[in-house]
């Protein structure tokens, strides 16, 4: 550093920009580009870096489809994205954006899923949420909007409370910690960040009934404002039990009054599949189906 005694102005930029620099590393923040963050993990030539790599786009095609991971994995925070997706037949598509602990028998993950649909059909988001190996959770529900006309922000918010799933700012699913009910919470190990764009039509739109449509192909998804707040494990010391972190606010302990009236919203309008009313998958459902919301 060139300033040494007196502490003008700019010497304090000196100082404190640096100093706000770590402090962002520490809990993380928004990259400048993709490349801060991810990487690919899934045919390089599909991806595409657009706008000095600050948005990426996605290729689906008869020879391949791709995806990409978090460079990091993290324990509890927020992740987000804004996505726009397929447009016009996109049916037989999924593109998924989703947490997932890596660890096989044990795995922890949180899904989104964006199942393509025919033109002019809604497009369809399952959710799920796999706990100490433990899956089968899907809900679905289908968008109030056209995904792929623009951007729109997908979150998945998780700390030891909650997971919370949300498109724009209205919350699609929570899964609460109901370890009191004896049903695993994902809370002991880290995830990471990942997303990729193929070709599922043996059962993604209309149980597989809609088969892709090669003609049309390729076929386009776009990604932006990667946002990723949380505690990088292996990371800084303290981070992940660190009472200021502000997803451990007593604010994101549960649903405000104005973001469990617009989960109502969502799920009375736009729910058209849950888990925990499939009677033939369960006939009696699972405990955490009797949690409330
Ligand atoms: C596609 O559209 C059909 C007809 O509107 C609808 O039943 C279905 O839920 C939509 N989504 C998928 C993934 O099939």
């Amino acid at each position: 550093m060139g300033v040494e005694n007196n502490i003008n102005r700019p010497s304090l930029i000196i100082i404190v920009f640096p100093l706000l620099l770590a402090l962002a590393a520490f809990v993380g923040a928004r990259p400048a580009t993709f490349l801060q963050d991810f990487r690919i993990t899934w045919s390089e030539t599909h991806i595409k870096q657009l706008q000095g790599g600050t948005e990426i786009q996605l290729r689906l095609d008869p020879s391949s489809g791709c995806g990409f991971a978090s460079n990091k994995q993290y324990l509890y925070g927020k992740v987000s994205m804004k996505i726009k997706l397929i447009p016009g037949d996109s049916a037989g598509t999924v593109t998924a954006f989703y947490m997932n602990s890596d660890t096989d028998t044990v795995r922890d993950e949180l899904d989104f899923e964006f199942l393509g649909n025919r033109s002019g059909q809604p497009y369809t988001v399952q959710t799920n949420v796999f706990a100490r190996g433990k899956g089968d959770r899907e809900q679905r529900i289908n968008l109030w909007f056209d995904p792929a006309a623009e951007y729109h922000t997908y979150t998945i918010m998780w700390n030891r409370h909650h997971v919370v799933f949300s498109v724009d700012d209205f919350p699609i699913r929570v899964f609460k910690n109901n370890e009191a009910r004896g049903v695993p919470f994902p809370k002991a190990q880290p995830m990471g960040v990942y997303s990729t764009l193929w070709e599922a039509d043996d059962w993604a739109t209309r149980g597989g009934l809609e088969k892709i449509n090669w003609n049309k192909a390729p076929f386009f998804a776009y990604y932006k404002d990667f946002d990723i707040e949380g505690c990088a494990v292996p990371g800084p010391r303290g981070c992940v039990s660190d009472p200021k972190n502000w997803w451990e606010g007593p604010a994101y302990r549960q649903l405000s009054p104005d973001q469990a009236r617009k989960y109502r919203w969502v799920r009375t309008n736009y729910m058209i599949y849950d888990y925990c009313t499939d009677k033939t998958r369960y006939p009696v459902p699972p405990p955490e189906c009797f949690a409330g919301y």
